[in-house]
């Protein structure tokens, strides 16, 4: 039977807490490497104020080079997993992987790492950025591996699209729900994070207190909290999405109102519930709205109850048509099987690798059939990314953080960076999700490009 925790099983069975692979996409080289690092005796709530990351927590630590990883691998009957690891490192030009594990917890928290050279030089403590989202359990592990490699890679894009210097990532943590008073599970994320030199906000399957508490006791090393200084990230990024639907609009149909338009909503969470509320305060446009959870809907419908709001059940989503589709839940929702039957004009949202890919070759394959049944879509990295510019001016100023700097900012990028990412997509003839590619990649993959 196929395992479907296999790095938690080979880290317990090894008494590993820390497993690493890295890979170099220039030379193809992959490195492995494990480490016993802290006992079970250990207090993680008091993460900076007995111990810091620079504190030796075990009475006899061990570290394991590459050819004992793979040997563990052999053993525990995992070849096969740590090849697709590889593989997936490989097609996505992935720099690597640290696992951190906490048996006692049954917590492993993974930094899923795309790249780091728009970082390396910055000065500062974090290099990479990229949210930090939870797994239940319940989700096999080589599904949260793949969700964090992609997004990881989407980060890298995006901190290049949002022109902020650092690399990409992102953190995925597989566990059970964690509560926002737990100090003993919330030390141990945070002692992992600061291990890992990113920032962060909290994404999905973390509320925006997580950062409330990380800031009051453990790590300046997220944003986005509900005392920081600019809020929620949720917010400014249903503004950049909304101001790109308005690009895009215009794109389209020569007009940026949307009065007349149908936008049909997949997910009225941090980012889809805020996007409804400016299409309908700023363009009174009719929605149609889906959500796993019904009082979210009804709490829109009482909000605005002179909206134009129809609901649809989350399991037809994909068959409604609309003018324009916003999808802002879930990722990997359209491949080609879906393409054929899709009603949209415009597919703009906020939801991080809507097309099903896991390689940019994939994803500007897929992106150009949806331009051959002349949908409107471009990558969603070049207009998803106002949370970690939120994050940006929040990490970089503190309780300096300037709204109006960062507005201003999220209308150079989201407006008429949008504007001239379609522009300049039908002057060459490609889709807008490969100009955006061709773009950044430049700068991701310097030795990949012949420099122009
Ligand atoms: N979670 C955000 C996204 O998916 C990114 C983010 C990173 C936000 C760091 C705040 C801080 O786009």
């Amino acid at each position: 039977m196929e395992k479907t925790h296999p790095i938690r099983e080979l880290m317990d069975k090894e008494s590993l807490t820390c497993l690493s692979v890295s890979h170099d996409w220039r030379s193809g080289r992959i490195c492995w490497r494990a480490s016993y690092e802290w006992d079970d005796s250990i207090s993680w709530a008091d993460y900076q104020k007995t111990f810091t990351i620079e504190s030796c927590l075990a009475a006899s630590p061990r570290y394991f080079g590459h050819a004992t990883v793979l040997e563990m691998f052999g053993s525990n009957g995992s070849e096969d997993v740590r090849k697709e690891i590889e593989e997936l490192l490989k097609a996505g030009r992935h720099q690597g992987i640290d696992f951190f594990r906490e048996p006692s917890f049954d917590i492993t928290f993974m930094n899923n790492m795309h790249s780091n050279i728009l970082g390396i030089r910055n000065g500062m403590h974090a290099i990479r950025a990229g949210g930090i989202r939870r797994h239940p359990l319940a989700d096999p592990e080589m599904e949260v591996i793949v969700d964090g490699l992609n997004l990881a890679r989407a980060m890298s894009f995006k901190n290049g699209a949002a022109e902020i210097p650092f690399g990409g990532c992102k953190c995925t943590v597989h566990s059970d729900e964690i509560s926002m008073g737990d100090m003993e599970r919330l030390g141990f994320l945070a002692y992992c994070l600061d291990r890992s030199r990113f920032f962060t906000g909290p994404d999905m399957g973390f509320p925006p207190e997580l950062a409330d508490v990380f800031h009051e006791h453990f790590t300046a090393n997220i944003t986005g909290g509900k005392k920081g200084p600019l809020g929620p990230t949720g917010t400014p990024t249903a503004y950049g999405v909304y101001l790109a639907i308005k690009a895009a609009a215009e794109f389209r149909y020569g007009d940026p109102h949307l009065r007349e338009k149908k936008v049909l909503i997949q997910g009225l969470g941090a980012v889809g519930y805020p996007l409804a509320e400016l299409l309908i305060k700023k363009e009174r446009c009719p929605l149609i709205v889906s959500d796993v959870d019904e009082a979210v809907i009804q709490r829109l419908k009482q909000d605005f109850p002179e909206a134009d709001v129809t609901e649809v059940d989350p399991g037809v989503v994909l068959d409604t048509p609309a003018d324009i589709f916003a999808p802002c839940a879930m990722g990997g929702i359209i491949s080609d099987e879906e393409i054929p039957r899709l009603k949209y004009d415009i597919i703009f949202g906020s939801a991080n690798n809507v097309l099903a890919a896991h390689s940019q070759e994939e994803e500007i394959a897929l992106a150009k059939r949806l331009a051959e049944r002349d949908i409107l879509y471009q990558v969603e990295w070049v207009h998803n990314i106002a949370g970690v510019m939120a994050g940006y001016e929040e990490y970089m100023h503190g309780e300096e953080a300037d709204r109006g700097r960062l507005y201003a900012h999220i209308e150079r990028v989201c407006g008429e960076g949008v504007r001239e990412n379609l522009r300049e997509a039908e002057r060459l003839g490609i889709t807008p999700t490969e100009y955006a590619y061709r773009k950044i990649e430049k700068r991701i993959y310097p030795d990949l490009t012949p420099s122009s």
